[in-house]
This record gives structure tokens, C-alpha cells and sequence, in this order.
């Protein structure tokens, strides 16, 4: 074997990037369970690559037969219920951990110097999964994903001069047809899990690169033992592979239950309309994206103006991206950072949760200006940012990390 090995690394750095990514990549030793959660997005992902290929082998993307073959699935093909149940929930167990990952992101200021880069091609990815979650929609051609391609393709209209040429454009027709379905399914299968495994590989080398941040946001490279390890660190493998184990197991449990028991989650993962098959001539009573999109959806439906509401909600993502800019805080974790910061997440998330659930609802005019005042909430967190972290005292940081 030692032979073998020796042979491959004359020729290929086998041995060299098992050491420099697992084996001697020191990570901090007081992660916690916010880090389950980045080895856990792995584990979805590839979760749905596989099952994706093997459903793509039973399904048509064409508008006459893609949910007849979607139903076919379900029913004749062997464990093709379970394929699709699994991708399906696979979709929103994803952005269920990505925004736990992210969480993890702002509560210890992991986007922060020097692990911008890292928080730039975690947006990235955010962005990628948007738009594969947003075409996979589509493929089972049923009434709530033409309808929501409907909504948020026509959103593309609002902007001036080239909106409506844009619309059709994206749709390659005067309406959401067959064309639109098979161009979805060529990005969804193919261009963006490209897309989204290249940007997953810089981000883990960007991480790698500079090292992980932990909990306390110190950093663990200051104390070195004579042999250039941190005193803080412990080796990737086998100490947290073991680890993330114990997180596997306990997110399959989950997973499995919802998928064998409640895959359609009382509509919010798998929504009732979409058991009808797509009909152009009958609008559903009421329209709303899968629960992941809703807090930008409401926010969208928060400002009156069309165009105002589409360049908000572009605004509340692309803010993300300059986080590692807003944060002027000389330290790093919200364990020692000042009350400001603290109430400002909370009033973040909260306001965030409950956007979320606005943008399932129906809108009302006590709803409408909830979502405004929660809007003005998301954006004021960060464009107060700079503020507060600035003005605010903080805890001393300990020089090593704590327990
Ligand atoms: C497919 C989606 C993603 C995958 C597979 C992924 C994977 C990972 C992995 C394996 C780690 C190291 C383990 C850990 O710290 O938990 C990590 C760290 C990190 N990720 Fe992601 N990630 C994804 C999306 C994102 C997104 C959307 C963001 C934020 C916009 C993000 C921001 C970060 C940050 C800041 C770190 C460093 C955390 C620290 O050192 O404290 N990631 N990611």
C-alpha cells in the first residue's frame, strides 16, 4: 500500500492534500454545534447530486410529459418515491443549514479579516443555490411552479427600457412554456451544480488558506508549540471527522423522519398546488414561493413601487455581500462584543423570521406594514453597522481560546 501510495504522489499530490485539508489542518478545539453545520452542507449537497442524476433518469422535461413523469416517479419506478421525496426535502434541509451556517457566520464574525474571501464565495454559493432551488421549482410542471416563474420571472419586467425584452428573454418565449422548462432543466442539471461544487472547492481552499475562526474569534495561530502547531488546534482528522459523525447520524434521524413521515411539511416543502399540473388559463388563489424565498418576497411585496420593491429585495442580498465591510467591531465573536451588537442581531433575526412568514401569507394592510417596519429593521442592521461597532464597548478577548 505505502509502495502504491508512494507511486501516486511522484505523480499526483494525493498524500500532500490529504495532510494539508484533513489529517494536519489544525482546526480550533472549542468548536461547537454551530459548526456542524458547514460539513453538514456538504452532506446535503451531494445528497442532491445523487439523487438528482438518478431522478433525471426517469423524468421528462418536456411541458406534455414533465409531471406525468414526476408522477411516474412517484409510482412506478423502483424507490423512485423515495428519490424524489429525498430531493425534495434534500432542497429545503439545504437552506435550512445554510442559514444556520451563516447564523454561525454573525454570531462569532467568521466573514471578518482576514476571512472575507470566505464569506464572499459563501454569498456566492447563497446565490447559486437561489437560482438552482428557483429552476429545480419548475421541472415538476405543476400550478404553483409555473405560477411562482410567473411572478418572479415578470419581476425581471419591472426594470426599465430592457425589462420586457430581458422577460422574454429568460422565458426564450411570450409566456412560461416548454422552452422555459427545458433551458431551466439544462441549467438546474447541469450548469449550476457545475457552478455550485467549483464555488463550494474555493471556499474550503479560501477557509484553508487562512484558518478556521471558532467561538471565541481568536486566533488560534499566535501560540505554537516547537513543532509549529497551535496550542489550540487539533488535527481535522481524525478529531472532527469523528466528530461531524455524531452530526451526520443526528441530521439523517431528522432528515429520514421528515422524508418517510411529513415530506410535504404541511405544504411549506412540497406546496398543494403543485399536485395539479401546470394550467396558463387558471391562476392559483394565491401565489407564494417556497418558504426559503419568503423573507425577500415580502420584502418585495413591502414597497409599493414594483421596481423600488425588486431593487429591495436585490438590495437585502447584496448587502450580505460587504458584511466583512459593515463590521468595524475589534473583535470578532458576539461572546465579547457589546450589547449594541447583540440586540441589533436579535432585532435582525427576528425581523428576518418574521418576514419569512409574512411572505407565505396573504397580504393585508396590517401585514404590509409590518413587513415595512421589518424591512427598515433588516436594512437598518446593517447600514448601522459600521456605527455601533465602532461606538460600542467590548469585552477584553482572552488571549487563548475558553473550554
Ligand atoms: C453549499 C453550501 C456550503 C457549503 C458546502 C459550505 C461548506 C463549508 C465548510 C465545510 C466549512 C468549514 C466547516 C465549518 O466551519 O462549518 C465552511 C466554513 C465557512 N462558511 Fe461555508 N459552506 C456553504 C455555504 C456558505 C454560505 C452561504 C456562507 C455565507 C454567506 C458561508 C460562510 C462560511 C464561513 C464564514 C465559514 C468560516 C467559518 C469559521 O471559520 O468560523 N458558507 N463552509
Amino acid at each position: 500500500m505505502s509502495k502504491f501510495m508512494d507511486w501516486v504522489d511522484a505523480r499526483f499530490p494525493a498524500t500532500k492534500m490529504w495532510e494539508d485539508h484533513l489529517s494536519k489542518y489544525y482546526a480550533p478545539k472549542n468548536f461547537n454545534f454551530f459548526y456542524f453545520f458547514g460539513s453538514l452542507a456538504l452532506l446535503v449537497l451531494v445528497n442532491q447530486i445523487v439523487t438528482g442524476v438518478w431522478l433525471t433518469m426517469s423524468y421528462t422535461p418536456s411541458a406534455e410529459e414533465a409531471f406525468a413523469s414526476v408522477e411516474y416517479i412517484m409510482r412506478d419506478v423502483e424507490y423512485g418515491s423515495i428519490l424524489r421525496l429525498l430531493h425534495s426535502t434534500g432542497a429545503s434541509a439545504f437552506f435550512i443549514v445554510v442559514y444556520l451556517h451563516m447564523f454561525r457566520g454573525l454570531l462569532y464574525g467568521s466573514y471578518q479579516k482576514p476571512r472575507e474571501l470566505v464569506w464572499v464565495f459563501g454569498m456566492l454559493i447563497y446565490l447559486a443555490l437561489m437560482a438552482e432551488a428557483f429552476m429545480g421549482y419548475l421541472l415538476p410542471w405543476g400550478q404553483m411552479s409555473y405560477w411562482g416563474a410567473q411572478v418572479i420571472i415578470s419581476l425581471f419586467g419591472a426594470i426599465p427600457v430592457i425589462g420586457n425584452d430581458l422577460t422574454q428573454w429568460i422565458r426564450g418565449d411570450y409566456l412560461i412554456s416548454g422552452i422555459t422548462l427545458n433551458r431551466f432543466f439544462a441549467l438546474h442539471v447541469v450548469a449550476l451544480p457545475i457552478v455550485i461544487l467549483g464555488l463550494v472547492v474555493l471556499h474550503i481552499l479560501a477557509l484553508h488558506e487562512v484558518g478556521s475562526n471558532n467561538p471565541d474569534g481568536v486566533d488560534i495561530k499566535k501560540h505554537k508549540d516547537e513543532n509549529g502547531i497551535p496550542l489550540d488546534g487539533i488535527a481535522f482528522h481524525p478529531y472532527y471527522t469523528v466528530k461531524d459523525i455524531v452530526g451526520v447520524v443526528v441530521f439523517l434521524f431528522i432528515f429520514c423522519f421528515i422524508v418517510f413521515f411529513f415530506p410535504e411539511m404541511g405544504g411549506y416543502f412540497l406546496e398543494k398546488p403543485n399536485f395539479e399540473q401546470a394550467n396558463p388559463f387558471k391562476t392559483p388563489e394565491h401565489i407564494a414561493p417556497v418558504w426559503y424565498f419568503t423573507p425577500f418576497y415580502a420584502i418585495l411585496r413591502a414597497i409599493p413601487d414594483k421596481l423600488m420593491g425588486v431593487i429591495a429585495m436585490g438590495a437585502a442580498i447584496a448587502v450580505l455581500f460587504v458584511l466583512p465591510w459593515l463590521d468595524r467591531s475589534p473583535v470578532k465573536s458576539m461572546r465579547y462584543k457589546g450589547w449594541m451588537s447583540k440586540i441589533w442581531l436579535v432585532v435582525f433575526c427576528i425581523s428576518f423570521v418574521i418576514l419569512g412568514i409574512l411572505g407565505v401569507l396573504a397580504p393585508t394592510p396590517e401585514r404590509t406594514l409590518l413587513s415595512q417596519v421589518c424591512t427598515f429593521l433588516y436594512f437598518a442592521y446593517f447600514i448601522l453597522m459600521p456605527f455601533y461597532t465602532r461606538l460600542e464597548k467590548t469585552k477584553p478577548v482572552p488571549e487563548r481560546v475558553t473550554g
